[in-house]
């Protein structure tokens, strides 16, 4: 696949059409941690850490984050809600491209009720919602990764999506999904293993995938673009990492791994967040990307 790596989203660039348009500032939604915890387990990391998230702490990495994006992006906030502790992985709200929205169908009961509570949130932006089919699980940017150097979504299913989501995400999108099987129950949704970046870059950890998919994923990634990471970071969500005007915000960072990525010219930003890592979560699992405000909103200051 002969992929057009160009960073700009194609409307942005046709209505400002300066001669080199600013990288366009990111926008993302976010909810606070008033209610969040550790109540149930729906994925490997929740075993016995019911009730083991320190709330404060939690607090105090949650507000790091966002005060470190808040330089570098707009953020949104839907307002949290008690019973819901995972509320705050607002990646799970759904999917939003252009002026559409697709609302998460959650294939974990405990977190259906936060679907209203997104849909709402959406509506209220502005959003047309698609509809979406009641037998289809998906779990929203957790498993769909707009790579916007190549225009495609990059879909994982397996454990939480249902393997039928990316077909309908294509429809509604008009992109091509690419569907990729995860196959370690550690890496649940793909946002936890597979980080594309600007420029055509891609960060993953290969071993999350079954053959097919990895070699999928080589097909359209260039080599030179990837930047494969082990176990050891794998293990500590590195991949699960918000980048914003070249920085990539991540839980943790081995030298190795930093030293690819100023090599590829990001600068990362190691932003702890071990209470969130007790529910399965990090930094991309905290922020849902959101388009209209990314391409318009000029750069402050
Ligand atoms: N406890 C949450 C769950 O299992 C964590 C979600 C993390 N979100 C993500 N996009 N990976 O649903």
């Amino acid at each position: 696949e002969a992929a057009v790596l160009s960073d700009a989203p194609r409307s942005d660039a046709r209505e400002a059409a300066p001669p080199r348009p600013a990288p366009a500032r990111r926008a993302l939604l976010m909810c606070a941690p008033d209610h969040f915890g550790v109540d149930y387990i729906i994925n490997p990391w929740m075993e016995n850490q019911i009730g083991q998230a320190a709330l404060p702490r939690a607090k105090a990495q949650w507000e790091n984050l966002r005060g470190k994006l808040a330089a570098h992006s707009d953020i949104a906030f839907v307002t949290p809600t008690p019973g819901l502790p995972d509320m705050v992985f607002t990646a799970n709200a759904g999917l939003a491209i252009g002026d559409t929205a697709v609302v998460s169908r959650f294939n974990a009961k405990e977190r259906r009720p936060e679907e209203r509570l997104f849909c709402e949130w959406f509506e209220a932006q502005g959003y047309s919602i698609a509809p979406w089919p009641e037998n289809v699980p998906f779990e929203g940017a957790g498993d769909a990764l707009l790579d916007h150097a190549r225009g495609i979504v990059w879909c994982g299913y397996g454990w939480r999506s249902g393997e039928e989501a990316p077909k309908h995400l294509e429809k509604i999108f008009g992109r091509r999904a690419v569907a990729l099987r995860l196959i370690d129950p550690r890496f649940y949704h793909l946002d936890t293993c597979f980080c594309p970046l600007s420029g055509g870059w891609l960060m993953f950890y290969p071993d999350a995938f079954d053959i097919a998919s990895r070699e999928a994923i080589r097909a359209i990634t260039p080599v030179e673009k990837r930047i494969e990471v082990g176990e050891k970071d794998a293990l500590s969500f590195a991949c699960n990492a918000v980048e914003v005007a070249g920085r990539v915000f991540l839980n943790a960072c081995s030298d190795e791994l930093r030293a690819r990525l100023i090599d590829a010219g990001f600068t990362p930003v190691v932003t702890p967040l071990s209470e969130f890592m007790k529910a399965g979560g990090a930094a991309k699992c905290l922020t849902l990307q959101l388009p209209g405000a990314a391409s318009t909103v000029m750069p402050r200051g």
